[in-house]
């Protein structure tokens, strides 16, 4: 299994079905971590490379009429020039690599939504990554109706987007699988996953995702700043 603990990179994925705050929490974690000084390197998938990018506009057409396996195989290429490209170079010069989705949503949305085999999942992405594992997940955790609420307020449709209601329950039901210690003893390709409340305003679940990057790296995370520090207080005596 290829980690990236060895290269002086950290590799953080953020995880979790429609609509948990994925995009929002990566885009602000990205701009808190560059204001304090690391090297980010903020990628989404499918996508993150010209090739990528392409991919991503097939993938995420509701025109594409895809196959469940065109569809796997097509992530997995996205996948393969992501972490060849730009993943693995970021991480071996030492950077933060914070990408939004990986091989998790995977397991999720093509295993357990689209009913593919896990095995065939996992050889697929083996051959296009070689296996790079996160250092770290963070399952943004939220009622599925909360999450819904916030999709539909959205009001963007994709392709993922349009699925039933069962198929959403079954995407939640493989990320909650994910946070228990067993399936992640069986899945050293997803390293370690914990779960992050995204219940409440968008500041307080950047500040918890800080605080689980500074529970997992401990030197290297935990002076970063507040984003509006409070100003300082002058206390008079009478
Ligand atoms: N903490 C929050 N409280 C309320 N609304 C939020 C919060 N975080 C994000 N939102 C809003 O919820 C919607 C979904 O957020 P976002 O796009 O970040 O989710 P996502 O997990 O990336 O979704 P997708 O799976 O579709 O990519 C957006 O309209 C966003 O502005
Ligand atoms: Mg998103």
């Amino acid at each position: 299994m290829a980690m990236s603990g060895a290269t002086g990179g950290c590799f953080i994925v953020l995880e979790g079905g429609e609509g948990v705050g994925k995009t929002t929490q990566w885009r602000r974690l990205a701009d808190r971590l560059a204001a304090a000084g690391h090297d980010v390197v903020a990628l989404r998938e499918p996508g993150g490379t010209p090739a990528g990018d392409a991919l991503r506009a097939v993938l995420l057409d509701p025109q594409s009429a895809l196959t469940p396996e065109t569809e796997a195989l097509l992530f997995a290429a996205s996948r393969a020039q992501l972490v060849r490209d730009v993943i693995t170079p970021a991480l071996h010069r030492g950077a933060v690599v914070l990408v939004d989705r990986f091989l998790l949503s995977t397991y999720a949305y093509q295993g357990r939504g689209r009913a593919l085999s896990l095995a065939a999942l996992r050889e697929v992405n083996a051959f296009a990554t070689g296996f790079l594992a996160p250092d770290l997940t963070l399952l943004l955790a939220l009622p599925l109706e909360e999450s819904m609420a916030r999709m539909h307020a959205r009001g963007s449709t994709d392709r993922m987007e349009r699925e039933d209601d069962a198929f959403h329950r079954r995407v939640r039901a493989a990320f909650d699988d994910a946070l228990q210690p067993a399936w992640q003893a069986q899945h050293p390709e997803i390293g370690p996953v914990v779960a992050v409340d995204a219940d409440g305003e968008a500041d307080l679940v950047t500040a918890r995702c800080l605080a689980a990057l500074a529970t997992q790296w401990p030197h290297r995370f935990s002076e970063v700043p507040e984003e509006r520090p409070l100003p300082a207080v002058e206390v008079t005596r009478g």
